[in-house]
């Protein structure tokens, strides 16, 4: 039996995480692969709560430090509920968003917060994928695509377009900084196109 691997899918909001981490699972299920496809925030009930707090409401509704500390509060459960005993039972774990969201997301777009948001995850997560995704693509086709879901979980896409600039090379400086567990793909294709290459990775 192969090792359980813990793997990510980062990017800008309507990057296409959702979609790829959907087929990324089903090619690892097609192989024998027992796989627990997850996401953040959320993926335990606690964590599910704690997304409503954080991603419905006034754009102002949180300070970044608030924002760090809820995001944190919920990667903790559902890292205790979901993710850590999926892997203990030797399952293959596919999460859209983990620690990167936060590093960019309230890291890099409100002061630079990236101190912070490091300590607290060496004290409360402490542990990094083996495999991350980071799917770059163009933030103004993004920011449609996401939009047009009219999913009512949008306070971040709410700060608009330069906002998604900002993420989209806090996301790119990642992979860079982390090339030995992050792969950048180019979202600007097809959806069969960009599953075809991450399959690879199966
Ligand atoms: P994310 O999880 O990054 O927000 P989604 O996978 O939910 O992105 O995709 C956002 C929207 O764009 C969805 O309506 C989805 O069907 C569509 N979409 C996803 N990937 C592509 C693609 N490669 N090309 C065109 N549309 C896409
Ligand atoms: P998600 O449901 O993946 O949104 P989308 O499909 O638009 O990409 O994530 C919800 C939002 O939460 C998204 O705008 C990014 C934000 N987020 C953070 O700001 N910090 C975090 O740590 C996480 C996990 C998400």
């Amino acid at each position: 039996m192969t090792k359980p691997r813990f793997i990510t899918f980062e990017g800008i909001d309507g990057s296409g995480k959702s979609t790829q981490s959907r087929l990324f699972a089903d090619a690892l299920r097609a192989q024998g692969t027992d796989v627990v496809l997850t996401r953040e925030p959320g993926g335990s009930p606690g964590a599910e709560e704690i997304r409503q707090l954080v991603l419905t409401g006034d754009p102002d509704r949180w300070s970044a430090e608030t924002e760090i500390l809820l995001f944190t509060a919920s990667r903790r459960d559902h890292l205790e509920k979901t993710i850590s005993p999926a892997l203990e039972a030797g399952k293959t774990v596919v999460s859209d968003r983990f620690a990167d969201s936060t590093r960019v997301y309230q890291g890099a777009t409100r002061g630079d917060l990236r101190g912070m948001v490091d300590r607290l995850h060496e004290l409360m997560i402490g542990r990094e994928p083996d495999l991350t995704f980071i799917i770059d693509m163009d933030p103004a086709t993004a920011l449609q695509r996401g939009l047009a879901r009219k999913s009512g979980e949008d306070r971040f896409e709410d700060f608009g377009l330069p906002f998604q600039e900002t993420l989209r090379h806090g996301f790119l400086a990642l992979a860079h900084a982390q090339p030995d567990r992050c792969v950048l793909i180019d979202g600007n294709r097809t959806p069969d196109q960009i599953a075809s290459e991450i399959a690879a990775y199966a």
